[in-house]
């Protein structure tokens, strides 16, 4: 194995700052640690007593995902929406597991769950503007909290949820799918190998033609055509809250599928952070069309200002010198891509054009290889040995893994390893592209939520040393 410059480098400079033994978690304050100890697994039983708040399409699949999990027991759920229960009623039922408790009738059911059920855990997964003052309440009840993407739509949210976390001790696991993907943690093995030398740039977003799920007929999730037109309370799921973003506000509303395995191979708040941001939008287009193109002559959304420009474009500056392109591109007609790219002093990464190019070591000089030999050479050890229907299960088994940290992580009181501070700072990116938009593209600065602690390293943020990680077929097994 080559010598692990970027690992050596950073094991230098923690020496030089004195802290040579730094323990897992030391990045979150001890006190938060100390305290979360204390809680012991309720039921005593070493299962997990588990809350929902949110069914929907999302929660609904965490609830599917869990079903499969051993150790967890579901015992209650939260939703406004009568659909929404009926379906994850439905489904555990089919699991033959335990009915569970039902909290809705008000916006805020969520609140009488948590006071009420003495949760080990809870994931949230409402619209966006829910989830902060759903994961402080969580957090306040003890419960540690799993959050869907985005953890938060503002800087203020951010901080609670940074505040709240330190406060009260309790454990926030950003719930970040992405960070998880087989493709995304071959390419995190190839960076600590070295194999593009060190990090300078990388490109990442999210470029996914939403329109149709923005609106719908009220009973489908997608809109089809020839279907009535509908958005706001008459529609069904994301279509009842997702486009009202794009009416209320202009920047990248969605950053994190993005930045999430970027920030890692980065080593966010483990040496390294964003400094400053500046933001570009374009005109707003798509949605009106959309509607001009599906809604009939006379559709009251014709009236409707789009206010989100179709593509955002954000470039963000690091500590370290590195630089990130982060591109949401959401409302327009295209096959869905990630816009990879990671390039460093030796070579690069294309994730879109699959490829890889590496100084003095790609068969042809100036061409593009295939990335496939280097997956299968890269690929972590958390894959490997899957294959037997995970690709059935939802996002081709990464939900699976997903989860299978979070409850780890609760089961055996593990600092979350995308924290609260991940959490806070991906999720910025939306508010503060906003403001760089609104101020005529200027840089803003990311508020240092860690409060100086990303400069630690921290071993456990390496994301499951290859070498300390078992297998899927393992861990399936014994958890
Ligand atoms: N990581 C991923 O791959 C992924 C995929 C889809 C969605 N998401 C995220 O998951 C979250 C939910 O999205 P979704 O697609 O499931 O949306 P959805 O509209 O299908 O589901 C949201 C659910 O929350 C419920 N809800 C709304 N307000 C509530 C309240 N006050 N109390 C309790 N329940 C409430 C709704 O009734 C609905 O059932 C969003 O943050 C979204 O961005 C992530």
């Amino acid at each position: 194995m080559e010598i692990n410059r970027r690992n050596f480098v950073k094991k230098a400079a923690i020496a030089g700052l004195g802290t040579a033994s730094i323990s897992v978690g030391a990045m979150n304050t001890t006190v938060a640690d100390e305290k979360q100890k204390k809680k012991p697994i309720t039921s005593g039983s070493g299962r997990i007593r588990m809350g929902f708040i949110g069914v929907g399409n999302r929660g609904g699949g965490h609830v599917l995902t869990t079903l499969q999990i051993g150790k967890v027991d579901i015992v209650a759920i939260c939703d406004v929406s009568e659909r929404s229960i009926a379906t994850a009623k439905k489904n555990i039922a089919k699991a033959n597991a335990p009915e569970p408790k039902v909290y809705t009738g008000s916006d805020f059911a969520f609140m009488d769950m948590l006071e009420k059920e003495n949760l080990d855990a809870v994931i949230i997964a409402t619209p966006w503007e829910w989830h902060s003052r759903m994961a402080v309440a969580a957090m306040k009840a003890g419960a540690y909290t799993g959050i869907e993407v985005p953890a938060c739509t503002t800087l203020d949210e951010a901080w609670d949820l940074v505040n709240t976390h330190e406060e009260t001790g309790v454990e926030l696991m950003f719930l970040e799918n992405a960070c998880y993907g087989r493709e995304s943690l071959a390419i995190l093995n190839m960076v600590r190998e070295n194999l593009f030398g060190e990090l300078l740039h990388c490109r990442c977003g999210y470029l996914h033609d939403l329109r149709g799920v923005k609106f719908n007929d009220g009973l489908e999730y997608n809109y089809k055509p020839g279907q009535p037109l509908k958005f706001g309370k008459d529609a069904y799921a994301e279509a009842q809250w997702r486009g009202l973003h794009s009416i209320r506000r202009n920047g990248d509303l969605y950053p994190t599928h993005g930045i999430g395995p970027i920030a890692m191979l980065l080593d966010i708040h483990n040496g390294n952070r964003f400094l400053s941001l500046s933001s570009f939008a374009s005109k707003a287009r798509g949605l009106g069309k959309y509607v001009e193109d599906h809604g009939g002559a006379n559709h009251p959304l014709l009236k409707t200002k789009w206010n989100c420009g179709d593509i955002v474009t954000s470039t963000i500056n690091c500590a370290n010198g590195e630089t990130v392109l982060v591109t949401h591109n959401c409302n327009s007609p295209r096959p869905k891509q990630s816009d990879w790219l990671v390039q460093g002093t030796k070579g690069l990464w294309a994730g879109d054009w699959k490829s890889i190019y590496i100084d003095e070591q790609s068969p042809v000089e100036h061409q593009w290889e295939s990335q496939e030999s280097y997956l299968t050479k890269y690929d972590h050890k958390i894959w490997r040995g899957t294959g037997d229907g995970t690709e059935d299960l939802t996002h081709g088994g990464t939900d699976y893994m997903e989860l299978l940290d979070f409850y780890d992580s609760v089961i055996n009181k593990k600092p979350a390893i995308h924290d609260v501070y991940d959490a806070a700072a991906w999720s910025a990116i939306a508010e503060l592209s906003e403001m760089s938009i609104a101020k005529g593209n200027i840089p803003v600065d990311f508020p240092d939520f860690t409060r100086g602690k990303w400069i630690k390293y921290r071993e456990d943020k390496l994301f499951a040393p290859d070498e300390k990680f078992p297998p899927f077929t393992e861990r399936y097994l014994k958890f």
